[in-house]
């Protein structure tokens, strides 16, 4: 059983014609991308989207949902995905190094829906490291100061490249391993405060709704 498409194709059904969409990042959110794009296709609805990444770029054109931009319109709703889901539905997001342009168009929407297999839910954030993304001079301050937070942060390193992995904006992304994190909702505004840093993958307090895969079928939690 696929659960992150199973989440994703019930935030797909969620959409309605006309709407301007944020489109996040992930193997989760490819396969709402690719449900729209049939609905599109099947339905004739109409519809617009804001990528968050070159990957919800790419897989836009590929199912010809049209894209436009923040400039040109409001989004009248947004669907990510999440590396970790508190239970106040703070979240941890990032591991594809694109929470930047998601938390722009993730924060902008009229309503936020997170999608993601039920395996993301956790009582507590914080086993999956916050990702940062950082200006590359940064690097040295940014490692001190978030040593002096209790964090273990590591450069992320590429896997098909030599070297770092450098984001969709040209910068760094370092994970900074809190182990368990008490309090996201300031952790989020004091990774922030740090001079360098671009911007950080938690979260708080944005999410209007949960779509989970799980092995019982679709679960929504509000
Ligand atoms: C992208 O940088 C991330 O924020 C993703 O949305 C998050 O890592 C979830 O990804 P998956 O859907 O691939 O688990």
């Amino acid at each position: 059983m696929n659960l992150k498409k199973i989440a994703g194709f019930a935030a797909a059904e969620e959409i309605q014609d006309g709407q301007i969409i944020g489109l996040g990042t992930g193997s989760t959110t490819h396969y709402f991308i690719e449900k729209v794009g049939m609905r599109m296709k099947e339905e004739e609805i109409n519809v617009m989207g804001i990528p968050t990444s070159y990957q919800s770029f790419l897989l836009a054109k590929e199912w010809k949902i049209p894209v436009t931009t923040l400039e040109e319109h409001d989004v009248d709703i947004a669907v990510d995905g999440a590396d970790e889901i508190d239970p106040n539905f703070n979240l941890i997001k990032g591991g594809g190094a694109a929470h930047t342009l998601e938390k722009i168009v993730d924060y902008s929407a009229e309503k936020l829906i997170i999608i993601a297999d039920d395996s993301k839910i956790v009582n507590k954030l914080g086993k999956f490291p916050v990702p940062l993304e950082i200006i590359s001079e940064s690097r040295k301050p940014v490692f001190s100061a978030l040593e002096d937070m209790g964090a273990n942060p590591k450069i992320r390193m590429a896997q098909y490249k030599d070297g770092p992995v450098i984001s969709d904006n040209g910068n760094f992304i370092v994970d900074a391993d809190f182990r368990e994190i008490d309090n996201p909702i300031q952790l989020e505004k004091d990774l922030n405060s740090i001079p360098g840093v671009v911007e950080n993958g938690i979260f708080s307090q944005m999410v209007d709704q949960v779509i989970l895969g799980t092995s019982d079928g679709v679960e929504v939690l509000k």
